[in-house]
């Protein structure tokens, strides 16, 4: 059943237009049959300055979609129940794991969910909190996909994280999930960081959603650290599945930006924070 998909529009972004703050987060409201979803919330400060610039109100939003539990994704988690206390959350039980990003001869950062919003999902009552665990529909035709499998042994998180300061537990952040809307030219497909890898994630978007068609793909693709060989993979896949445009943004990297520019005849326009999207764009 396809929704009446209305718009989708990003708040925040590493990059942002004329007159919005840019942070290195992402979050994406999307509006359809007459309802809207937040998915993921940004660092911190953007989202409550780009939603007031842009006139966005998140005291009307319907639902709320956590990606996945890092810091650049659910920093604001705190502002938008503020905003919208009723408001129903969507996320993976495991946004709760403390993590942490380890590069040789640095020290560990960790990128957790702050401590702060972690209680505020904690306090939330059962009927509000939903877990997602499987292929859910949360809006009529917005889908969030649940864990995604990881059958594309070239594909990784996309970064050397761990679960402990040490460096000695692998985190395989098995929370990432993606999101995905129906809409009359085919599926609309939404990625947080896209830790699960995009080839993994479209398949499985594919094989749950029973839909081929895919319009297009919109998000934070996590190949900044990819080898030209796993650029190669994703762009076969891509070529398979045609969609007919990308908007990479957040963690996607300039160097995979360029090789799908190089290697695919799809649009690719990179996304910033005031980004709109309507069903009516034609590319
Ligand atoms: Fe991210
Ligand atoms: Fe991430």
């Amino acid at each position: 059943m396809s929704a009446e998909f209305q718009s989708l529009e990003i708040l925040v972004d590493n990059q942002a237009a004329d007159g919005l703050m840019a942070e290195h987060g992402l979050s994406v409201l999307i509006k359809a049959g007459g309802k809207s979803v937040l998915f993921d919330a940004g660092q911190k400060d953007a989202l409550e300055q780009n939603t007031k610039a842009l006139g966005v109100n998140l005291t009307k939003i319907d639902a709320f979609a956590l990606s996945h539990g890092h810091y650049d994704h659910t920093g604001a988690v705190d502002f938008v129940l503020q905003e919208n206390p009723e408001v129903s959350v969507y996320a993976h039980p495991k946004i709760f794991s403390r993590r942490f990003s380890i590069y040789p001869n640095k020290d560990a950062k960790e990128i957790s969910m702050p401590a702060e919003e972690r209680l505020v999902v904690a306090n939330l009552l059962d009927s509000q909190l939903h877990w997602v665990r499987e292929p859910t529909q949360i809006l009529k035709g917005v889908w969030m996909t649940g864990p995604i499998p990881r059958f594309q042994p070239l594909e990784d998180t996309g970064g050397p994280f761990f679960t402990d300061a040490d460096g000695r537990d692998p985190d395989p952040i098995e929370d990432d999930m993606a999101m995905w809307i129906e809409t009359e030219k085919g599926l609309l497909v939404v990625c947080g960081c896209c830790h699960s890898g995009l080839t993994n994630t479209l398949d499985h978007i594919v094989a749950v959603s029973g839909r081929k068609r895919i319009w297009g793909i919109v998000g934070g693709l996590h190949l900044k650290n990819a080898s030209e060989q796993r650029l190669g993979i994703t762009v076969n896949m891509l070529r398979v599945y045609e969609p007919e445009f990308i908007v990479p943004c957040h963690c996607t990297g300039g160097a995979a930006i360029a090789y799908f520019k190089d290697h695919l005849n799809t649009e690719i326009q990179p996304g910033y924070a005031g980004y709109r999207l309507e069903p009516n764009a034609v590319f």
